[in-house]
């Protein structure tokens, strides 16, 4: 009887033992089959714990990092704060089309918007954020919004944060970027950090630093950036840079989604995109904006048309196959649309 009682409680453990590692495994494939975007690790020091269970989670929130999880929408960043994969950019957005703009976004369940003192919208931003609030029921921290100071500003960094902080007025920035490489830029990203401590700013970033600016940028300053924005199209790729930003665990995010202004007739024209987009009943935008994603490039398009900013955020009941995500790299020709 005894022995068919420890016959019995060892094949229960044996059971408990393999549901466990099989469902460990079932989760890792999933999450390989299901996570099409890109992973990397951060180089952010991590304390060393004597206690498992707690370096066990810090490992899975390591790995989460910079993952886009296409499910939440979001993605985790090296600041430990989660921001939108798309969102709104607000380039030469007047004051109304701005506001009515940021609004037509959260109302059709966007989250990220994106603006800087360069262009002159930071006041219709926050009114939209707060307009739609109120109207829609938002809450404060679902929201996120970035902003930028330029190097005319880094001069006196504290002024043109309190400046932004007044302007958008929305309690706290959830990321500021510098605008540009410039002189006082290390002492102008010093003084965003001690911001970061008061809690007046969440997160830090980084705008047109590419592999030159941020080698000798990083070693100088404390808070790693959690995001770098750049140029980036279909027919400017960046197909070394973003890797290398990437790997160092900071998130890229691409301005000039579309090509620009003045530029989108011929990209959204462009027959290779016409045709993907076709076989997948969408639009070629659509197409642009889901391949950044697949490359773990966060989006913003610009856009004053509700239209498109409800089709912009539309991107996640279709998936590019490796062979489409190919046949656009191979549009690459080193294209910028911009000086910097
Ligand atoms: N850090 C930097 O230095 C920097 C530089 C430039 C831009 N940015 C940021 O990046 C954002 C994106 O760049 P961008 O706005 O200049 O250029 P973009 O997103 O490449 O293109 C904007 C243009 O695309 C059109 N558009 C948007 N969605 C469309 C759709 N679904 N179908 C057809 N056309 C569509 C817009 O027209 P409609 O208005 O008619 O929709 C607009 O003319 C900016 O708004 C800004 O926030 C940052």
């Amino acid at each position: 009887m005894k022995r068919v009682f420890l016959g019995l409680l060892l094949f229960v453990m044996l059971f408990i033992v393999s549901a466990c590692t099989g469902k460990d495994t079932d989760r890792e494939t999933e999450q390989l089959t299901e996570d099409t975007s890109t992973s990397f690790e951060s180089d952010t020091a991590m304390p060393i714990e004597d206690d498992a269970e707690e370096t066990e989670n810090q490992e899975t929130e390591m790995i989460d990092m910079g993952i886009f999880d296409f499910e939440t929408k979001k993605v985790m960043l090296n600041s430990g704060y989660e921001m939108p994969i798309m969102g709104l950019g607000t380039y030469a957005l007047d004051h109304d089309t701005c506001v009515s703009s940021v609004k037509a976004l959260l109302q059709n369940g966007g989250r990220l918007i994106d603006t800087a003192y360069m262009y002159g919208n930071e006041d219709a931003v926050g009114e939209g954020v707060r307009q739609a609030m109120e109207e829609y029921g938002i809450p404060r921290e679902e929201i996120f919004v970035i902003t930028k100071i330029y190097p005319s500003q880094f001069g006196d960094p504290e002024a043109a944060i309190d400046m932004a902080l007044e302007k958008l007025d929305i309690g706290y920035i959830d990321m500021m970027l510098l605008h540009h490489p410039g002189n006082g830029d290390v002492e102008a990203y010093k003084t965003m950090e001690r911001y970061v401590e008061e809690g007046k700013i969440r997160s830090l970033g980084l705008s047109n630093w590419y592999v030159e600016e941020l080698t000798d940028f990083l070693p100088q300053i404390t808070i790693t950036p959690a995001l770098v924005q750049k140029e980036i199209h279909p027919y400017y790729q960046e197909q070394e840079v973003v890797p290398f930003i990437q790997e160092k665990g900071i998130v890229v995010q691409c301005w000039y989604p579309l090509g620009g202004r003045g530029h989108t007739s011929e990209l959204l024209g462009d027959e290779t995109i016409k045709s993907i987009a076709e076989a997948h009943g969408v639009s070629s935008a659509q197409v642009i904006l889901r391949w950044d994603l697949q490359r773990g490039i966060v989006v913003i398009p610009g856009s004053g048309n509700p239209d498109h900013i409800k089709e912009n955020l539309d991107l996640f009941g279709f998936e590019l196959t490796e062979d489409e995500m190919e046949m656009i790299f191979l549009l690459d020709r080193d294209e910028k649309h911009d000086w910097y």
